[in-house]
């Protein structure tokens, strides 16, 4: 079985060529959140995997907060993680590794793919040109059944890009994020067509048109999905988006 979350896409592919390759179960955490799932039987020697995008150098909220009320039951082989990045990911393994402890889970390997970033609402910040975000896909494209491999053998492994001051990052910058992350300066500008796909994409349903234009509820998990499927690139964030490009991931 394997939990994941993507707001852009990046997650969702990884997720999804990994579940191929082993014929597993995807649970969208989200989806699962909603439905109040939160107990697996999984059967004898079934593997574990978590899927998921690094916000602010640790596991998303979402995911801390699925993961903390997870209770698999049954005799499991092999647990892994796979992340995705856009640079690094700081303690993530060993936050991650905490939680699944707390829940009886032992992680055994942890993966971490660059792709490209997805992160814009802060000055400074955009999306990768063109030809990075391509080389980052492609060489995650080139590392995928390398991983699977790795999976397959059931092997201990840790391959986490922690980057410069990783512990500041995640337990200084990553813990208070989201106490300025508000998805209030979220607005639709003139361009905005009504189209109702930022309500489509938003993994947590936390976006409604009314009167035809997109209102946000106060439940953003940050992910970004709105304001990059924006066909018309209306959906902006207060003046920090500003003359930004627009990701998500698309097969090619
Ligand atoms: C709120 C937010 C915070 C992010 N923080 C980080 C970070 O700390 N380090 C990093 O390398 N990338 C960071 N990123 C980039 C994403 O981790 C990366 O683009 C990821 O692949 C997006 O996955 P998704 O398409 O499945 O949503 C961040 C993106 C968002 C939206």
């Amino acid at each position: 079985m394997i939990f994941y979350y993507s707001g852009c896409g990046n997650s969702r592919f990884i997720a999804q060529s990994i579940a191929e390759a082993f014929n597993e179960k995807l649970v969208f955490i989200p989806e699962a959140q909603r439905n109040n799932n939160f107990e697996y039987n999984l059967s004898e020697n079934e593997m574990l995997g978590f899927v998921y995008p690094i916000y602010s150098w640790r596991p998303p909220h979402l995911v801390d907060e699925f993961v903390n009320q997870l209770i698999i039951k049954g005799k499991l082989s092999y647990v892994w993680t796979a992340v995705t990045c856009g640079d690094n990911v700081g303690e993530t393994e060993s936050i991650f590794r905490k939680e699944l402890k707390d829940r009886g889970l032992e992680l055994d390997a942890a993966f971490c793919f660059k792709m490209p970033n997805t992160y814009v609402n802060m000055m400074g910040m955009s999306v990768d040109r063109v030809e990075v975000a391509d080389e980052k896909i492609a060489k995650a494209k080139e590392k995928l059944p390398k991983v699977i491999e790795i999976i397959k053998a059931k092997t201990a492994f840790s391959d986490m890009i922690k980057g410069g001051l990783p512990r500041f990052k995640s337990n200084v910058i990553g813990k208070s994020f989201y106490k300025w992350a508000s998805d209030k300066p979220f607005f639709a500008n003139e361009n905005c067509i009504s189209c109702g796909l930022c309500v489509k994409v938003c993994p947590v349903q936390n976006i409604t048109l009314e009167n035809g234009r997109p209102q946000w509820h106060g439940n953003c998990n940050t992910c970004d999905a709105c304001y990059h499927h924006c066909p018309k690139n209306a959906i902006q964030y207060g003046t920090k988006t500003r003359g930004k490009g627009q990701y998500y991931f698309k097969e090619k």
